[in-house]
C-alpha cells in the first residue's frame, strides 16, 4: 500500500505507533486494526461518546465501524456506564451462578426466536467453535459445509476462503480452489470441510448430492458481512436450511454480525427463518466481550454433565458478571418502546445510503452501496451489484476503497480502509453525524480519480 501522508497532526498517535511496536506485533493486537489497512500507521484511539472519538493528538472522528459492531449503543452510554459502575463495586466476576447471567439469559431468550435455551461464551469465535462441537455431536458426522469468503471467526477449520484471492485462481464453482487464512493448521483440519459458493442455490445443491449426507451442518451469515456487505437473494436463506434438513445436516446461522442489529431477534426475525442453531457475539455486548450459542434444549442440553454423548463446553470467563449486566441493560435498551431505537437506526442508514449513493451519481462515480438500515459497505465497481466472494474479489476495486476512506479519515470519519469490513450505524448515531459524512464524502470524491 503506498503511504498516505496525513495532514491532521497526528504526531502522539504516531508516537505511541512505534513504541507499540516494540513489545506488540504490528503494535497491535488484532492484524485488522495495524498496518495491514492503515497507513502509514492506525489512529491511537483515546476515549468515545456517543458515534464520537477522539485519537491522542485530540482529533475528533464521527465513527462508523463501532468496535467492528460491537458497539449498538454507541460509546460510554450513559446506562451502561451506570450499570458497569455499580456492578464492579461489589466485585469483576466469581465463575458461579449469578443472577446476572439469567437476567441476560431470560432477556436474550424473549428477543431470539430460535433460543429455547442460551449459553454464554466470550467472543464469537467461540461460538461458532461451540455450534460446530453441538453440530457433530447431535448429527453423529464430522463434515461440515461453509461458504466461499464467510467468517466465523479463527478456530482453525474455519479458516478457509476467508480471504480474497485472484478472480482467476479460484477453481470451479462446484470446487472451488481450497485458500487456507493461515499457517499453522493442519490440513486433515480442512478435510473435514465443503466449500460452495454462497447465493448460488444450483451449486449447492450439486455439491450436496455429491457429500450432503456427511455433512454435520451448513454454516452460514445471514447477510454477507466480511466481504463488505452483500445481501441474500430473495428466499436463498430458507432454501438453504431447506436443503441442509434434506440431508439431515443442521442449518447454523452465524449472527454474530447481525444479531440484535437488523431486529431485536436479529436476522431470524428479519427474514422469518428457524435456525438449529445460531451464534452471537458483538452488538449482544455492547462492547463488553461476549459470545453465545441458541437453540433447541434438544441439541444444548447435550452439554449437560453426565449425560449421553455429553458436549464439553468449559470457560473461566462464561457468563462474565459485569458482561452479564451490561447484557440485560443493553437488551433493555434496545426493546424499550417496543423496539422504536430500531426505526432510528435504519432512518439513520438509510440516510447515509441514499447520500452517498446520490454523490457517487451526481459525481460520475463508478460505485455502488449495498445493504440497508443498520450496516451497509460502499464497492467501487462497474456492476451493479457484487453477489458473493468471487464478484468481490474481481470486480472491488478495493485500493481505491482504501485511498476514499483514508481521505475520509483526514475529514474526521473514521473507518476502517478494509473493504472486507461494513459501516455501522449505532443507536448513538444521528442526522448531524449523517450530513458531515456527506459532506466529507464528496468532497473525497470530487478529488477521486
Ligand atoms: C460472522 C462472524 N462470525 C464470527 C466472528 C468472530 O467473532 P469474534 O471476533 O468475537 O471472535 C466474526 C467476527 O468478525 C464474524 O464477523
Amino acid at each position: 500500500m503506498p503511504t498516505i501522508t496525513s495532514t491532521r497532526n497526528r504526531e502522539r498517535s504516531n508516537q505511541w505507533y512505534q513504541r507499540a511496536q516494540q513489545s506488540l506485533v504490528e503494535g497491535v493486537n488484532s492484524p485488522s486494526r495495524g498496518a495491514a489497512v492503515y497507513s502509514p500507521g492506525p489512529l491511537v484511539l483515546e476515549r468515545g461518546h456517543g458515534s464520537h472519538v477522539w485519537d491522542l493528538d485530540g482529533n475528533e472522528y464521527i465513527d462508523f465501524m463501532m468496535s467492528f459492531g460491537a458497539l449498538i449503543q454507541g460509546h460510554a452510554h450513559p446506562k451502561i456506564v451506570e450499570v458497569v459502575t455499580q456492578a464492579i463495586a461489589h466485585g469483576s466476576h466469581f465463575a458461579a451462578a449469578t443472577p446476572a447471567e439469567s437476567e441476560a439469559a431470560d432477556r436474550f431468550r424473549r428477543m431470539v426466536p430460535a433460543a429455547e435455551a442460551v449459553r454464554f461464551a466470550n467472543s464469537g469465535s467461540e461460538a461458532t467453535m461451540l455450534a460446530l462441537r453441538l453440530a457433530r455431536a447431535h448429527t453423529g458426522r464430522t463434515k461440515f459445509l461453509k461458504f466461499e469468503g464467510h467468517y466465523h471467526g479463527w478456530y482453525d477449520p474455519y479458516c478457509l476462503n476467508g480471504h480474497s484471492h485472484p478472480a482467476d485462481k479460484l477453481g470451479p464453482r462446484e470446487n472451488p480452489t481450497r485458500f487456507p487464512d493461515s499457517a499453522g493448521i493442519p490440513s486433515a483440519a480442512f478435510d473435514e470441510v465443503v466449500l460452495a459458493p454462497w447465493n448460488d442455490l444450483e451449486t449447492l445443491e450439486t455439491i450436496l448430492r455429491r457429500c450432503g449426507r456427511e455433512l454435520a451442518a451448513i454454516i452460514t451469515e445471514p447477510i454477507m458481512a466480511n466481504m463488505g456487505c452483500i445481501l441474500p437473494q430473495e428466499g436463498y436463506l430458507q432454501k438453504v436450511c431447506d436443503l441442509a434438513h434434506r440431508y439431515g445436516a443442521l442449518f447454523v446461522l452465524d449472527e454474530v454480525v447481525t444479531g440484535f442489529r437488523y431486529a431485536p431477534g436479529g436476522c431470524q426475525q428479519y427474514y422469518g427463518l428457524q435456525p438449529d442453531l445460531s451464534t452471537f457475539g458483538k452488538a449482544l455486548g455492547a462492547g463488553f466481550p461476549v459470545g453465545a450459542v441458541a437453540g433447541p434444549r434438544a441439541i444444548l442440553d447435550r452439554m449437560r454433565w453426565g449425560s449421553d454423548g455429553m458436549v464439553l463446553h468449559y470457560g473461566t470467563f462464561n457468563g462474565h458478571r459485569l458482561t452479564m449486566r451490561v447484557i440485560a441493560a443493553n437488551l433493555d435498551l434496545l426493546t424499550a418502546n417496543a423496539g422504536a431505537i430500531y426505526k432510528q437506526i435504519y432512518a439513520v442508514g438509510d440516510a447515509a445510503i441514499a447520500g452517498v449513493r446520490e454523490i457517487f451519481r451526481r459525481r460520475n462515480i463508478d460505485a455502488i452501496v449495498q445493504g440497508f438500515g443498520p450496516m451497509f459497505q460502499l464497492y467501487f465497481t462497474r456492476r451493479d451489484a457484487i453477489h458473493d466472494y468471487r464478484d468481490y474479489c474481481q470486480y472491488a476495486d478495493t485500493a481505491k476503497y482504501s485511498r476514499f476512506i483514508h481521505g475520509l479519515l483526514e475529514r474526521g470519519i473514521y473507518m476502517t480502509p478494509s473493504n472486507g469490513l461494513h459501516w455501522i450505524v449505532s443507536t448513538a448515531h444521528t442526522m448531524h453525524d449523517v450530513e458531515a459524512l456527506l459532506a466529507a464524502a464528496d468532497e473525497v470524491c470530487a478529488g477521486l480519480a
